[in-house]
């Protein structure tokens, strides 16, 4: 590995990715890229994921295989690799089990990885499911949005002191931890005026009912003993590991415009989707700080993002192409993302808050020749003043964009490059003015879905 992976003073080997705008930039396909790459030179990586729960969602392709995973780190299909879902992750357990069988049944009965749930992730139920969906049609704030995988009931048990965690699902004492859960919110939820029995909640492959207390319990019987074997405790291995030399490469879930404090609130998801999680999650092994490398995914031409998130960038003229070419439909939820213009004033602002050093554009293809690429420069208010972008939505609606146009070029001949050389020079000097707008090098760019489709600058 070049030395952007071993500068002074920090943690060789170890690489954070996160998403730079709303989410959806791609950050799966690159993550896959980097487990690759240090598997080259390493007989063993670790992934390790720390927000977020089953509302994330990306694609990998690897040869003519294709899934979708939402709460397993993509370097589980490769061999080597071993991916944890760390502490600070909201999980639901049904949907791992889906999740864990889909792996292994495109992989011959076996997962290619090593996966690990860390024994103090915290669990994500049909009981945070069913709350959500209520609080869906009840509330006009940003639970209206949601992905309805009961990730912000999830975290709200942990403000509230009260979550049950990964191990509670191996605690002899199981069937009464969670039978006690399961009354607390049926109270709650029959405060809001529904039966919890009857409220209908999504699943990963489908949907379901929450159904009667032992129903519930007979689900969860069948989880547990499916995930058993993978529930661990992870402090010592993390801490031995991050001592040692093994490649470490943080995957950030959503993207920091999601997040709670910086995102267009109050349309933003409720973990911490900035690398300062890392700390949290691992219990203070890993500084965020001591990472040789931190990158932010973002799409190079437009932005998307599922549900109302609005920005003044909002609704890019191209939309219906972009949808078409780019396959814009949500991975958890189907939803045809919103497009939007690329917006200088917020990716600034995720990029100063955020604080990562190098720049991953993923979607280089998602180019016409015959249509310039229109960025959104600066916003003005209504006397037409300059005014900045602040994480707050009510505000955001009153500003108008200042928009500039680029020369585009063939998205379609980009999917041949192999290296920074061979794109259009059209292509060159938009990522030199990226680069240089958000004050972040170029680091690794993508042309296309496939692992071939990767440029680098190392
Ligand atoms: P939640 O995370 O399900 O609470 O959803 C809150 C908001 O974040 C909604 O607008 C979702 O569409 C959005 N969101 C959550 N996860 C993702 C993601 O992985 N990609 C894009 N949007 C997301």
């Amino acid at each position: 590995m070049k030395n952007i992976f071993n500068p002074p003073g920090k943690r060789p080997n170890s690489i954070a990715l996160m998403g730079g705008a709303f989410g959806d930039e791609g950050k799966g396909r690159v993550v896959d890229e980097f487990v690759h790459l240090f598997l080259q030179s390493h007989k063993q990586v670790i992934q390790y994921r720390d927000n977020g729960g089953s509302n994330a969602g990306h694609t990998v392709e690897v040869g003519t295989t294709r899934i979708s995973l939402h709460q397993i780190g993509s370097g589980i299909l490769q061999k080597g690799c071993i991916v944890i879902s760390g502490k600070d992750m909201v999980i639901h357990p049904q949907d791992l089990v889906s999740e864990l069988m889909a792996v292994k049944k495109i992989s011959g009965g076996q997962l290619p990885a090593t996966y690990i749930l860390d024994e103090m992730a915290v669990l994500c139920l049909d009981t945070h499911r069913a709350m959500e969906n209520l609080l869906k049609a009840k509330t006009t704030g940003g639970a209206r949005t949601a992905t309805g995988r009961g990730i912000s009931p999830a975290y709200a048990d942990v403000i509230n002191r009260f979550p049950l965690r990964a191990r509670d699902l191996i605690k002899s004492n199981w069937h009464d931890l969670f039978t006690a859960h399961y009354q607390l919110n049926r109270d709650l939820i029959k405060g809001l005026g529904a039966s919890i029995a009857q409220v209908e909640i999504p699943t990963l492959d489908s949907t379901q009912t929450v159904g009667t207390l032992s129903m519930f319990l007979s689900r969860l019987e069948k989880c547990r003993r499916y995930l058993h074997p993978y529930i661990k405790p992870v402090f010592n291995l993390l801490n031995q590991a991050w001592s040692k030399s093994t490649p470490f490469i943080f995957e950030k879930a959503q993207a920091l415009g999601l997040d709670y404090r910086f995102g267009t609130y109050p349309d933003v998801t409720v973990s911490d989707c900035s690398y300062q999680g890392i700390l949290s999650s691992t219990e203070g092994i890993v500084d965020p700080h001591d990472i040789a490398a931190k990158a932010a995914v973002i799409k190079t031409t437009y932005m998307s993002s599922v549900g109302s998130h609005l920005v003044p960038s909002k609704n890019h003229h191209l939309t219906d192409r972009i949808r078409d070419d780019a396959h814009e439909y949500g991975a958890t939820t189907g939803r045809p993302r919103n497009i939007h213009y690329l917006d200088i004033p917020f990716l600034s602002f995720i990029r100063r808050v955020g604080g990562y050093q190098y720049l991953c554009p993923t979607h280089l293809d998602i180019s016409y020749p015959d249509e310039p690429i229109t960025v959104c420069m600066s916003y003005v208010d209504s006397e037409g003043r300059k005014a900045p972008y602040r994480p707050d939505q009510d505000y955001l609606l009153t500003l108008k964009p200042v928009f500039k146009t680029f020369e585009s070029w063939d998205g379609v001949l980009t999917r041949k490059a192999k290296k920074p050389d061979d794109l259009p020079p059209a292509c060159h000097r938009y990522l030199t003015f990226l680069s240089k707008t958000l004050d972040a090098k170029l680091l690794l760019a993508t042309t296309g879905p496939k692992r071939h489709q990767t440029i680098k600058w190392f």
